[in-house]
């Protein structure tokens, strides 16, 4: 099985992926950026150009194959626009944003508001994959979807949508937009997603997304798919990938232990705190702001240290790096690693 960390705005952007990438080795298989908004003006904004530009991607195999751009657009036009730029920097595959909850995306019909338009979809990704066919130099287009807007039962007409198309890869979050981030993932819901999709014909792999954040859950969710039972092979849900969000950010080192390697060490812990802290300080002026990037990664992170509130309180209220890193001294000094 592989393994991808989810796109996640403001937060999967190119100091995190380098630098996980160089205190966590090899393990994750690809990357996803957050969505860079594929814009009318056919322009993207700064900060999200220079996301991809491949000298910002060090640690990367300098080849870009391990990451994929996300695009959010609202019409084939301009999605078309912004895969052919990412052709034009190396990307080999581009990915299909269907799932963003938020409603100022919904309203302006992207993200997950396109699952509440399945006709107008369907005729949007008929226009994208005529050009695809229509260029050889086209990259290959995978989809981040949810199972519906308001009701998983919406799935089945989405899945034969997608499944009418070369989709290189379906990525569904086991959720409908109206649950936003909450919630235990629909896993039924997920299974018959998936057999929908096969029996209209689908060939991508599918990748499942949605609360892996342990090997607990790693194998809760493969058992409630029938993943590796010995089930009959029509109840089995098959997934080719796996992709991890804020399990990721809580523990940097799941997918090694997903693989059967070791847990988080606190000296890696230490090491990865320490270079995202430098990683972000060349990327944002002021070390207020540096501060603030790293306090959305301790709102993850903190499950590690036991009986942490004071030591956190101190991290929280650091406002240069000096305190920052006397605060983060002291968590590592006081409290218990578990
Ligand atoms: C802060 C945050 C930002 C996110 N930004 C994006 C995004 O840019 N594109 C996207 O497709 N999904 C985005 N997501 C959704 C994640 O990619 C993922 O689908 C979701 O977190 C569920 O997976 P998880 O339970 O492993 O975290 C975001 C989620 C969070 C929490």
């Amino acid at each position: 099985m592989r393994f991808y960390y989810a796109p996640m705005e403001g937060i999967t952007l190119y100091p995190l992926r380098n630098i996980h990438r160089e205190v966590f080795g090899e393990w994750v298989d690809r990357y996803f950026t957050p969505f860079l908004t594929a814009s009318h003006t056919h322009h993207f904004k700064n900060r999200e150009k220079s996301d991809v530009l491949p000298e910002k991607n060090t640690a990367l195999d300098g080849t870009l194959k391990r990451i994929v751009p996300q695009i959010m657009a609202a019409n084939s036009e301009n999605f078309i626009w912004a895969a052919e730029e990412m052709k034009k920097l190396g990307y080999n595959e581009v990915n299909l944003n269907l799932g963003c909850p938020a409603p100022t995306v919904v309203n302006r019909h992207k993200g997950a508001g396109l699952l509440a338009e399945p006709e107008y979809l369907d005729r949007m990704l008929c226009e994208i994959f005529d050009a695809v066919s229509d260029k050889e130099i086209f990259p290959e287009i995978s989809l981040k979807t949810r199972l519906g807007f308001s009701d998983p039962g919406e799935a089945d007409r989405l899945m034969k949508i997608y499944a009418a198309y070369p989709v290189k890869e379906l990525i569904i979050h086991a959720r409908v937009r109206e649950d936003y981030y909450a919630g235990a993932p629909r896993l039924d819901a997920f299974k018959e997603a998936v057999s929908a999709y096969r029996t209209a014909g689908g060939k991508a792999d599918i990748s499942y997304n949605g609360n892996i954040d342990s090997a607990a859950s790693f194998e809760k969710m493969k058992n409630e798919l029938g993943i590796g039972s010995s089930c009959g092979e029509e109840q089995r849900a098959e997934v080719y990938s796996v992709m991890i969000g804020r399990g990721l950010l809580s523990d940097p080192s799941l997918v090694r232990q997903l693989k059967g390697g070791s847990a988080l060490l606190p000296d890696e812990l230490r090491s990865y705190l320490s270079r995202l802290y430098d990683a972000y300080a060349g990327y944002i002026p002021e070390d207020r702001n540096v501060i603030f990037k790293m306090l959305e990664h301790w709102a993850y992170l903190h499950v590690h240290f036991k009986d942490s509130d004071r030591c956190l309180k101190q991290i929280r209220k650091s406002r240069s790096r000096a305190e920052y890193h006397a605060a983060v001294n002291n968590i590592f000094a006081e409290c218990e690693f578990v």
